[in-house]
């Protein structure tokens, strides 16, 4: 097993046994995020909703099915990039989750980009967009990549968004179109040199729980 890969497991048997917010009552199972540790791109969502929470990992609802067909536009599969949430429980009843619910749950998806290291983060709704975008309207920065450090952050709506709203369908079509692109471009920064930092800007102090690492 490579390092990346023990390193996400000790992540995500963390992610199993915690009980640091309100959200471990409701949970059938933790979804802690899946895919390949060496990936270059991840994707990060909000939470898990019913059948996430039922199987234990992102994305496997029609939100999910939506997801794999557009990885498959641009020739890739769910194997190939990295799928995680801004919270790693399902919130009751799908509602959103609480601003101290994403602080406690935050500690774990600023492991997981540490130690994925992607080129690109794809952020999937406004939760997971307003760590980088924090005055962000989707509706005018979707599809607008920011580049710092070696690594692009590139908000696009939410799946489930855009199912909701076929209208909007052209659009993610158009932006997921430039996703190959922006990974060849970072991979060329990051060939040049460019390297982003070890720990992320708006790190907080790690809670005791993750002190192990
Ligand atoms: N929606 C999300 O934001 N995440 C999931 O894992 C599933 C649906």
């Amino acid at each position: 097993m490579s390092d990346r890969a023990a390193l996400l497991g000790e992540i995500a048997a963390q992610v199993r046994t915690c009980t640091l917010c309100g959200l471990h009552r409701g949970r059938t199972r933790t979804v802690p995020g899946a895919g390949n540790p060496n990936a270059e791109i991840m994707f990060i969502g909000e939470g898990p909703g019913f059948n996430e929470d039922q199987q234990g990992l992102p994305f496997v609802g029609r939100s999910g099915d939506y997801l794999v067909k557009l990885l498959k536009s641009i020739g890739l599969t769910r194997d190939q990039v990295f799928i995680g949430n801004v919270v790693k429980c399902r919130p009751p009843e799908n509602r959103d989750p609480l601003p101290d619910e994403i602080t406690t749950c935050k500690p774990y998806l600023d492991r997981q980009i540490e130690v994925i290291d992607p080129l690109v983060i794809v952020t999937l709704g406004r939760f997971s967009m307003a760590r980088y975008f924090p005055n962000g309207k989707i509706t005018q920065i979707h599809g607008k990549p920011k580049i710092e450090d070696g690594r692009a952050y590139y908000p696009l709506f939410h799946p489930a968004a855009v199912l909701r709203n076929p209208g909007l369908v052209p659009q993610m079509d158009a932006d997921f179109k430039r996703l190959p692109d922006l990974v060849a471009q970072m991979r060329a920064q990051r060939s040049a040199g460019v390297k982003p930092p070890d720990v992320p800007k708006d790190d907080d102090p790690p809670m005791q729980q993750l002190r192990l690492f």
